[in-house]
């Protein structure tokens, strides 16, 4: 890394891209993959069946360019979401990292700022540098929790351009109160900031927890991002979205490029759509996992935070590394987010569930902390 890194330096690059990291989770082929939070179920059969006949009927079309304005996507996407949503309020482009790339680039760029509370998505401080953006970073109680009257007097004193409210968080996994979403909002009056709500796993929030759409009607700019990677078991298709008011939309049709998002992707996201009832029984049994998962952690001895998401945050650990790293031996990779004394998780199949579960136990008698199973 430190010969890419010199080598980097020796070409004429940006200075602000000077010693910066790409987005880089290990991407190694270990049988339990349990690191970057995708849809450990696969699509199922009816979905896939659908998937490859949507591809082919527009296959015959491919020598044009797609619907610049995918359409019927935005029409199914407002359908899907409801909240009294049309299609003028919806936008998409390849993952949400896209469209947050999008909204950075509208709203961000130089001599702009964007606020985020670390821990957070690693990718909004990329995202910011790629843009030229200043990410300004905004703190959060030792807990990790964000209260209403703490993020908006950040929010008050930092003036910030755009921010990131990540709802559930990425790693933590609890999703915030719509009390926070509407206290940023306001304070972001004087700065015209743009106010984004990630959520990105909202499709795994438990029944009381409510999204950020509901607060759309009446605020100009407030954003909420979502993505078909998660529920939607997509991440391979790139497909992420947004509700917003009709002219943030208006505004990212100036930077996006033309015909993004092509016409395979389009047809993907459209058959997944119409089969979404056998695609969300499996967020059900992914949410029941997940539930089985901070259960047996506590059982354990550990930290568990408390989960809206596909995704377990834990602590309590004493060697992190070495627990990571007795996982992978086992053929199982989790992510190491760099928290002291935590780790994450996502929620597997039953098997890979109870596979990591056990080996953790084996990992944490052996250290001592239990007796041996
Ligand atoms: C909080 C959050 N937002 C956005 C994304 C990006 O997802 P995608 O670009 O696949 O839609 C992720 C991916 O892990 C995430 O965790």
């Amino acid at each position: 890394m430190d010969d890419q890194l010199a080598r980097l330096n020796r070409l004429p690059l940006r200075d602000d891209l000077r010693g910066q990291h790409p987005y880089g989770a290990p991407q190694l082929d270990v049988p339990i993959q349990l690191n970057v939070n995708e849809n450990t179920h696969g699509v199922p059969e009816e979905v896939q069946e659908a998937i490859v006949d949507a591809v082919r009927s527009v296959a015959s079309g491919l020598n044009r360019y797609p619907d610049r304005e995918f359409t019927q996507l935005r029409t199914a996407l407002a359908e899907y979401l409801g909240h009294g949503l049309v299609p003028e309020q919806l936008w998409a482009a390849n993952g949400s990292n896209e469209v947050l790339q999008q909204i950075l680039q509208a709203f961000g760029g130089p001599g702009r700022s964007a606020l985020g509370f670390p821990p957070t998505y690693s990718m909004y401080p990329l995202l910011a540098a790629g843009t030229g953006t200043a990410y300004l970073k905004g703190v959060r109680a030792d807990d990790f929790e964000l209260t209403a009257g703490s993020a908006a007097r950040q929010v008050r004193d930092l003036a910030p351009n755009v921010v990131f409210l990540c709802s559930p968080n990425n790693p933590t996994g609890t999703a915030l109160g719509l009390d926070v979403v509407e206290a940023v909002y306001e304070a972001g009056e004087a700065s015209q900031a743009v106010v984004i709500v990630d959520e990105a796993y909202a499709e795994f929030a438990h029944a009381d927890t409510e999204s950020a759409l509901a607060l759309l009607p009446g605020r100009t700019r407030l954003v909420v991002t979502r993505t078909m990677s998660k529920a939607f078991a997509l991440a391979g298709a790139r497909l992420g979205y947004l509700a917003a008011a009709p002219e943030v939309v208006d505004a990212l049709r100036l930077v996006r490029l033309p015909y993004h998002l092509s016409a395979i992707t389009q047809a993907t996201a459209l058959a997944a759509l119409r089969h979404r009832e056998s695609l969300m029984a499996e967020v059900e049994e992914i949410k029941h996992q997940r539930d089985r998962i901070v259960k047996e952690l506590e059982r354990m001895g550990l930290e568990p935070a408390s989960s809206d998401s596909n995704f377990v945050f834990f602590s309590g650990l004493e060697d992190p590394q070495r627990i990571w790293k007795g996982l992978l031996d086992a053929g199982v990779i989790v992510r190491d987010v760099g928290i002291p004394g935590s780790l994450r998780v996502t929620a597997g199949t039953a098997y890979e569930t109870t596979a990591f579960l056990t080996r953790l136990e084996e990992l944490l008698a052996a250290e001592g902390r239990l007796p041996v199973a």
